[in-house]
């Protein structure tokens, strides 16, 4: 079975995107002999402009993976961009893609529903997703909830093809994340960069005191029974077992318990939890043409993964000298 996903590089990786999507990805090695990560920077070419940016995040991301277990031994990681094949994949699959079908993307239309402008990118996002996905005849794409339309996207794609030039593409099952937890940000919202909420993955000791100390809590009196349906018990959670969860959250009830402790605790566990992944970060960072060398042996066993399934597609659909 192979698995494959990718992590879009918006920069400033944040504890939504561990407990999210990287933390998953890292235990899917256990469970798989073959997956595949890539970081998608074509596809932030649809949301952010700045040249330098998105190469600066990528990179990030790739050091990301890396210190958070993402192991070259055992996963394929790769840069996106580093294997422009996947663009001419998703020429031949925008060929056989209704326009019905694009109009129903969740990306394109809330942005339209907005009253934004949408270009092309953001309309063919889900086609070269359906690339990424189909280059690699991959069995199991895991995703977030927000991601599960573009991989049955991907299937729908993909009969289309079969369909009109023979059986070549074989159709991927999406693995929604089921045990992510919906990771609260320090306002309560979904955690996101785009809403300023976030705990940072990588940031200093002080960045993230400054961020656990500022999430919101009511001002029910320190005596008083507490909520534990909270942003800031939510948070906490992630990083308790069960019977400590069970312990605070009793504690909680009961009253007595001051949100100023929960929040200490909680800033405490993370600089714990993430310490030791912050000091590969640290080090990977300060060895950027090491992070350089992993994604190219990535893009060349990427490719290596990806030719039969480009050969096939391309004989079917008659481009190029027959075979
Ligand atoms: N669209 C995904 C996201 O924003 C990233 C992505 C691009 C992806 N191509 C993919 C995920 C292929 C899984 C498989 O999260």
């Amino acid at each position: 079975m192979r698995v494959l996903s990718g992590i879009q590089p918006s920069g400033d990786l944040h504890i939504g995107n561990y407990f999210g999507a990287i933390r998953q990805h890292v235990a899917l090695q256990e469970r798989y002999d073959e997956t595949i990560y890539f970081c998608a920077d074509y596809h932030s070419m649809t949301s952010t402009r700045d040249a330098a940016e998105r190469r600066a995040f990528t990179r990030e991301l790739a050091a990301g993976y890396l210190a958070c277990g993402i192991d070259p031994a055992r996963s394929v990681l790769y840069r996106q961009s580093d294997l422009p094949e996947t663009c001419e994949l998703a020429w031949l699959l925008g060929t056989v893609t209704s326009l019905g079908l694009l109009q129903r993307g969740h990306a394109y239309k809330d942005k339209v529903a907005k009253g934004e402008k949408a270009d092309f990118g953001l309309f063919a996002y889900p086609v070269l997703m359906a690339a990424d996905i189909l280059q690699f005849a991959s069995d199991v794409v895991p995703v977030g909830r927000d991601q599960k339309q573009h991989v049955e996207f991907a299937r729908d794609i993909a009969q289309s093809f079969n369909h009109t030039y023979g059986e070549v593409l074989k159709l991927p099952e999406a693995s929604i994340l089921d045990d992510v937890a919906v990771v609260p940000g320090i306002d309560g919202e979904k955690m996101s960069k785009t809403y300023g909420n976030t705990i940072p993955l990588f940031g200093t000791d002080k960045q993230t005191k400054k961020a656990v100390m500022s999430i919101v809590t009511d001002s029910t009196p320190v005596e008083e029974p507490k909520k534990t349906d909270t942003p800031l018990f939510a948070l906490w959670r992630l990083f308790a077992s069960e019977d400590e969860r069970e312990e605070m959250f009793a504690r909680a009830r009961a009253g007595g318990l001051g949100y100023g402790e929960v929040k200490k605790d909680l800033l405490a566990r993370v600089l714990a939890y993430f310490g030791d992944i912050r000091a590969r970060y640290a080090e990977l960072t300060a060895r950027p043409d090491d992070v350089e060398d992993v994604l190219r042996e990535g893009a060349r066993r990427a490719r290596e993964l990806a030719e039969p399934v480009f050969a096939a597609a391309r004989e079917a659909a008659g481009v190029g000298p027959s075979r």
